[in-house]
């Protein structure tokens, strides 16, 4: 029996992915290595929806791969590539473009919340563009599992309909994809902010614990974190958010059961818990950091690998749009 593919993407819009990233997303990936034959695509293209500086796509493209890599995403096991060295992805997507609705691509909410953000006339064509985009970086691989956060269930919703009418009224083309919705996956909070996200866009630069970021900085930013009332060590989403999202990050690192963790700071002061925290997340991510900074050092070497990683995901993309073309009746 053939192992089941995988197909998810991230976007390269920061200089660092945050602890979320990694624990809602990354992580997930690096576990479904095993057992499945994934493509991870950093998605270039999708970045361009919003005002983008040259200089800054570079970096954090070749950034985003140093990470993903230093986090566990083997480039050998895994197919790990750069989204716009697969043109593949444009021409399959302008095929999706002429799949889809006007009506139904205007009921994106991703779409509405983010044009909504700059005002809906200058928000750009390809933001309203970008699902049926994220439909062909799925479609093109046949991929049977993509994994993503909840706020991507529409579009991969978007994208089985889309396959499944170009299926129907072209012949059996694509594979109709399940979602594979993080469910289990932790949700990091904002560290000073605990009831929201952690997310780059909202909150404060303090409440984020970048992948990249000095150890000291992220030692910093957990002992100084939102203090709640009361004084015990408890996971209590609802009077103690700040210690419960402390509590999560805890035991998605360092493995220990959350009731463990609770009866081990029984009767200690946040203070003690919180210096705890902060010595998991600094170990934890200490080697990763290292491992993304010397990949980034031997910039040809890492240029090479997506190269590699580019070549495989052609090799499979080209064949499903040659068969998308052909059942289409354009003339080869
Ligand atoms: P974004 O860059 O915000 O689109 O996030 C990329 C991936 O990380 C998505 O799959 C999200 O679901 C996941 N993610 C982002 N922020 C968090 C968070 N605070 N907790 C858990 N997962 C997150
Ligand atoms: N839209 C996704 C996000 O914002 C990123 C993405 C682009 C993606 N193409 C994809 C995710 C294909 C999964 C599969 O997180």
């Amino acid at each position: 029996m053939s192992m089941k593919r995988v197909l998810s993407g991230i976007q390269p819009t920061s200089d660092s992915f945050h602890l979320g990233n990694y624990l809602g997303a990354v992580k997930q990936w690096v576990a479904l290595q095993e057992g499945h034959d994934a493509f991870y695509a950093i998605v270039d293209l999708h970045a361009l929806t919003i005002e983008t500086e040259p200089a800054l796509l570079r970096k954090r493209t070749l950034a985003s791969a140093a990470q993903l890599i230093a986090l566990g995403i083997s480039p050998d096991r895994s197919t790990l590539f750069v989204q716009s060295q697969v043109p593949q992805h444009n021409q399959l997507g302008w095929l999706m473009e002429c799949m889809a609705g006007f009506g139904e691509a205007n009921r994106m909410t991703q779409f509405k919340d983010k044009s909504s953000k700059s005002g809906a006339d200058s928000a750009r064509v390809g933001l309203f563009t970008y699902p049926m985009l994220q439909a062909a970086d799925i479609l093109l691989y046949q991929a049977d599992l993509v994994p993503v956060g909840e706020d991507q269930r529409q579009h991969i919703e978007l994208t089985r309909d889309l396959a499944g009418r170009f299926n129907t009224r072209y012949g059996q083309t694509f594979k109709v994809p399940d979602g594979y919705i993080l469910k289990t996956a932790a949700k990091i909070n904002d560290l000073q902010e605990p009831t929201a996200k952690m997310s780059k866009s909202s909150g404060s630069a303090a409440g984020v614990i970048e992948i990249m970021d000095a150890p000291e900085v992220n030692a910093k930013k957990i002992k100084s974190s939102m203090t709640d009332a009361g004084s015990e060590v408890r996971f209590d989403e609802k009077d103690k958010p700040g210690i419960a999202n402390l509590l999560t990050i805890h035991s998605a690192l360092s493995g220990t059961p959350i009731a463990t963790l609770e009866g081990e700071f029984a009767g200690k002061g946040y203070g003690d818990f919180k210096s705890a925290v902060a010595e998991v997340v600094v170990e934890y991510l200490r080697p990763i950091r290292a491992k993304a900074l010397e990949l980034l050092e031997d910039e040809k070497h890492l240029i090479d690998l997506l190269h590699e990683g580019a070549a495989k995901a052609r090799s499979v993309a080209s064949g499903t749009l040659e068969n998308a073309y052909r059942n289409l009746g354009t003339v080869a």
